[in-house]
């Protein structure tokens, strides 16, 4: 009797820890670039570039994607460069997504990623340059501040991507000397669960911010650092001073700072060169942290003019009031901002600056923003996060406001992260 033709086999579903073969499309946000796995699912591939074919093991699952880790370069990316961090790879320390980059080729990659969150969240067909800022030779030695994570014996390190084990790592190559030199890897610390020192790039001695889990550490480390612990000093200092375009800064542990050390330069000339500010305007720095805006805008207003800084940290209002006195013209209020602060609170400015956390300001408070009667003359947004920036430009468009410039810079080598300096107008002003 003839056999029935054999059915055409259903290709059986990827599971993680499947060996895969793959060819590599475009970079996607969150550090991998995007493939199609033998069972029709999207990939996103870590440790991969576009165009390559790789080998990659398949690390976890949902209904609708897969994660992945590229083992074996079959075609190698023109892009692609051997990893100067012993501790980068598949399994090893989450932190850096680019190790494997040139760095011209990071650029590239960050340039893609925003001009895609632009178009797809914002609606903006919008290509720009991410610039290089210097200070970073060949994209290593600039993070001023690092969190390491500390396991039950007291061992410090970096969480691996997307687990909570921990790969020991006792200097970090993207760091600056000055964070190496702290050496705080060499020891173990019993009954702390996080570090993070920092240490500014203008000298003195790091300063360690530690978190316990414990009433007390087991006995203070011999090591030439600050130590502070549950907001308390246990060995001084506990802040670190840096000069930005002749302004000086304490900023406490703890306390928001942006971490390249060319960051707070660059970006202030950002804001400055955007919004032109004019003596006797009144300004508004919103999320402003120690300060960094708040200087440079009083001083660019004037005795006449007036800045308002809103922040909701107390440690970061107390650095704030420190780093403006003797501005008369700053006004310092500790609070959210949200939508009734900004209509009753920060009067009318000609002028805001918008910094907010990764999440964005949101609509609630753009919309107050854009409720301001006059409103202001022109305001810039900072941000590190593409998508939520490119979600809140489409909120600004839409109530009148006109992109007039959007800069992007190179603060974070080595990981895909890009911070954007955009500038928004009001064509009637
Ligand atoms: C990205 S930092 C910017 C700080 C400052 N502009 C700088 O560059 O150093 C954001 C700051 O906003 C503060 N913050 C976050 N959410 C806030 C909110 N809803 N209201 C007020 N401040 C907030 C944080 O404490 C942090 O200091």
């Amino acid at each position: 009797m003839a056999m029935p033709p054999a059915m055409p086999s259903k290709p059986s579903a990827t599971v993680p820890d499947d060996i895969v073969e793959l060819e590599v499309g475009a970079i996607a946000a969150g550090g991998g670039c995007v493939a199609r796995g033998p069972d029709g699912r999207v990939v996103f591939v870590r440790h991969s570039l576009p165009g390559e074919r790789v080998r990659a093991r398949v690390t976890s699952e949902t209904t609708s994607f897969l994660r992945a880790d590229a083992i074996e370069v079959l075609v190698p990316s023109d892009d692609r460069v051997d990893p100067v961090c012993p501790h980068a790879g598949p399994g090893r320390c989450g932190g850096c997504d680019f190790q494997h980059v040139s760095l011209g080729a990071q650029r590239r990659l960050k340039e893609d990623l925003v001009a895609e969150q632009l178009a797809r969240v914002g609606g903006v067909d919008l290509r720009v340059e991410v610039e290089d800022v210097g200070g970073a030779p060949g994209g290593l030695g600039w993070r001023t501040r690092v969190g390491f994570a500390v396991d039950s014996e007291g061992v410090v390190g970096f969480h691996r991507h997307r687990s909570h084990s921990l790969e020991p790592v006792a200097s970090c190559p993207i760091a600056t000397d000055a964070v190496n030199a702290a050496a705080v890897g060499s020891i173990q610390w019993p009954g702390a669960r996080q570090l993070e020192v920092f240490a500014s790039p203008d000298g003195g001695t790091p300063v360690v911010l530690v978190e316990t889990g414990k009433r007390r550490l087991d006995g203070l480390p011999e090591l030439e650092v600050g130590l502070v612990w549950k907001g308390r000093t246990l060995r001084s200092p506990d802040h670190v001073v840096v000069e930005v375009l002749g302004n000086r800064f304490e900023v406490h542990a703890g306390v928001f700072w942006q971490v390249h050390p060319r960051a707070v330069e660059v970006l202030t000339r950002a804001v400055l060169d955007g919004l032109g500010p004019r003596p006797g305007e009144r300004a508004a720095d919103l999320y402003a942290g120690a300060g960094l805006f708040t200087v440079a805008l009083a001083r660019a207003v004037g005795p006449t003019g007036v800045v308002t800084a809103v922040e909701r940290s107390g440690p970061a209002v107390a650095d704030l009031k420190r780093n403006s006195v003797g501005l008369a013209q700053v006004e310092v209020i500790r609070a959210d901002v949200r939508p009734g602060l900004v209509a009753n609170r920060i009067g009318r400015p000609d002028l805001v600056v918008l910094d907010p956390a990764r999440s964005g300001a949101g609509r609630e408070v753009l919309e107050a923003l854009c409720g301001l009667d006059p409103a202001p003359r022109r305001m810039a947004y900072v941000s590190c996060e593409p998508a939520p920036f490119a979600r809140d430009l489409k909120i600004l468009l839409a109530a009148g406001w006109r992109l007039g410039s959007l800069r992007a810079f190179d603060l974070f080598p080595m990981t895909e992260h890009v911070e954007l300096v955009g500038i928004l107008e009001r064509p009637d002003r």
